[in-house]
């Protein structure tokens, strides 16, 4: 099977994840004076109004089925005015073929705010490829170290990301994401990201989706120890409160209204989902998923009303209880 083939088969059928998200609480209000219809989802990023808070996470394209995917997570994300990430653009510099199973989010949904991916491991010239075959309102580099280190065919050296990252800073015209795949940031590596002056960091942590679970799958000689490395979405979130600056987006291990709403506490602007929009638009009509994301947002809501906020930028200003036994906080 194809690899990227293999992601997909793997991250639908991923084993249940410890997620830090339940030993969080969210405070709850008896009297909280305001109904369903005066809560506010808007959120203002990248010079945009976004109805909701949400985006689709980096997933897809290179295979005739991710072109699939890829396709009708653009229909949603045109819907419900979702930004939206594809998955790493390398394939097509191998394969020029490939193109169009990433194309296809834009012819999709032409005027969404589309976000081109690659790895860090690539330079400028690579990322202005991405971002034209894209026309991408922004580019993300992720970073993956434990993955790559999973992967048999996996690079084993990681030296000049700093200055990809500090190269594409400087150089590119549209905003710059730095993202996470899934293990999460530390306080030290969100302190060097601000220093080369990034402003948009998701910190991508651990609780759903497992990079190193999946390429140890795949391997007939897994190093099974990667599978531990890292940090939970809601510690790198506690880290960036050391780290202020850029806007931080969450993302890893969402799995519903209520870790939406708990990231936004935790100070994220927005909040990202991949394994959640995977499997609804592989197992849902357009139609059903449009209808099920749609309770998804009133629940978001719902959720909302039982804090008394109004409006999801007063969330970050919220208390929140923390089981300490169990999270880091440094
Ligand atoms: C991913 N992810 C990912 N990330 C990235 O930056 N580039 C990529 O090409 C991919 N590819 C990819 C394929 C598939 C099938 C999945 C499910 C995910 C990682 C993704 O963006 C996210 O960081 C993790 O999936 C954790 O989020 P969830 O799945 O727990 O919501």
């Amino acid at each position: 099977m194809n690899r990227k083939d293999d992601h997909i088969h793997f991250a639908l059928n991923r084993p249940v994840m410890d997620n830090a998200f339940d030993r969080m609480r969210l405070p709850y209000h008896s009297l909280p004076e305001m109904g369903v219809s005066d809560v506010h989802l808007s959120t203002h990023l990248f010079n945009r109004t976004f109805p909701t808070p949400l985006f689709i996470n980096a997933m897809t394209g290179g295979s005739d089925q991710a072109k699939t995917i890829n396709y009708r997570l653009a229909l949603l994300a045109k819907h419900f005015d979702l930004p939206m990430a594809t998955g790493s653009l390398s394939a097509m510099f191998h394969n020029k073929d490939l193109k169009q199973t990433f194309t296809v989010v834009r012819e999709t949904n032409p005027h969404g705010f589309m976000i081109a991916n690659l790895g860090a491991h690539h330079g400028l010239e690579n990322v202005k490829k991405a971002i034209d075959v894209l026309k991408a309102d922004a580019f993300e580099y992720h970073l993956n170290v434990p993955q790559e280190l999973a992967m048999p065919e996996g690079d084993r050296s990681f030296e000049g990301w700093v200055d990809h990252i500090a190269n594409a800073q400087k150089q590119l015209k549209i905003p710059l994401i730095v993202k996470e795949v899934g293990f999460g940031m530390s306080t030290q590596t969100m302190q060097t990201l601000t220093n080369l002056g990034v402003r948009y960091i998701n910190v991508g942590g651990r609780g759903g989706t497992n990079f190193s679970v999946i390429e140890n799958q795949r391997s007939a000689t897994p190093f099974n120890g990667l599978n531990d490395v890292g940090y939970s979405t809601v510690e790198s979130l506690l880290f960036a409160h050391h780290v202020p600056g850029p806007t931080y987006l969450a993302s890893g291990g969402i799995r519903s209204p209520l870790d939406v709403i708990k990231a936004l506490v935790l100070g994220a602007k927005l909040v990202g989902m991949s394994h959640y929009f995977l499997q609804l638009v592989t197992e849902q009509t357009h139609e059903q998923a449009v209808e099920t994301f749609t309770h998804f947002l009133q629940e978001c809501k719902a959720i909302m009303v039982t804090m008394g906020v109004r409006d999801i930028g007063l969330l970050a200003k919220q208390p929140y209880f923390l089981d300490k036994t169990t999270l880091w906080t440094l």
